[in-house]
């Protein structure tokens, strides 16, 4: 028997984790966050006082922190070395630094294959919603789904603002503006849309609608 994959792709702020947990909880599929693995590896490199300015040694040092990811849609998390670090992976230092690290070709090599596994797992499950960059170009090119979310600028920064505690809107546009260009520049697997996905613009939406949508695309799609 084999499952569904549905890959969700944009940038930060798009609405992409909300929307995928409700599609995969409302689907009875698994949920998975991959920018989560991306910021856990992150994480782990600050801890250790990695050079984040050197890629040869964040490429030497890839292959040390051991992930273990949660695919509950109701209950998703990340620990590494048995540490859960769902929190701090989501603090102002992470987020700083997780492009650099993610742009290194040897930690996406490894986690790309990671998530291909947890994948392959999946399937004789139901399957499952995955999230992030280049879910429908690289990890699952075969995904039958494929939704390429994305929001205007403004959109995007208020519900990061809202989110997050101490911040304005003007200073989460220049900080999304700086991540977007450093993801979507990078040589290795930048963020771009698939040529088979389906663009779903969520400004107007809320988050209901969002899933909403989604769901009616799976319904087409499968
Ligand atoms: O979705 P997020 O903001 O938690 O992702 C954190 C970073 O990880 C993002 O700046 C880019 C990177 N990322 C990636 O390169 N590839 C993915 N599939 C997911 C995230």
């Amino acid at each position: 028997m084999s499952g569904l994959v549905v890959a969700m792709d944009g940038p930060s702020g798009s609405g992409k984790s909300s929307a995928s947990k409700g599609v995969a909880r409302a689907l009875g599929l698994r949920y998975l966050d991959t920018g989560a693995m991306y910021r856990a590896v992150t994480w782990w490199m600050l801890q250790r006082g990695v050079n984040l300015e050197d890629p040869a040694e964040i490429a030497a040092r890839s292959g040390e922190p051991t992930l273990t990811m949660s695919t509950d849609p109701d209950a998703p998390g990340v620990a590494v070395d048995g540490v859960d670090v769902s929190g701090p992976i989501r603090g102002a230092e992470v987020t700083g630094a997780v492009s650099a690290v993610s742009a290194v070709p040897e930690v996406r090599r490894r986690l790309v294959a990671m998530q291909r596994e947890i994948i392959a797992e999946s399937l004789p499950h139901g399957g499952i919603v995955v999230e992030g960059r280049d879910i429908g170009t690289v990890v699952a090119p075969d995904a039958p789904v494929k939704i390429y979310l994305t929001a205007s600028a403004e959109a995007r920064a208020q519900r990061r603002t809202a989110e997050l505690d101490g911040t304005t809107i003007e200073a989460q546009k220049a900080a999304m503006a700086r991540r977007d260009a450093l993801d979507s520049t990078r040589k290795t697997d930048p963020l771009t849309k698939a040529a088979d996905a389906v663009e779903l613009d969520t400004t107007p939406l809320d988050l209901d609608e969002v899933i909403a949508e989604v769901l009616r695309l799976v319904k087409e799609r499968t």
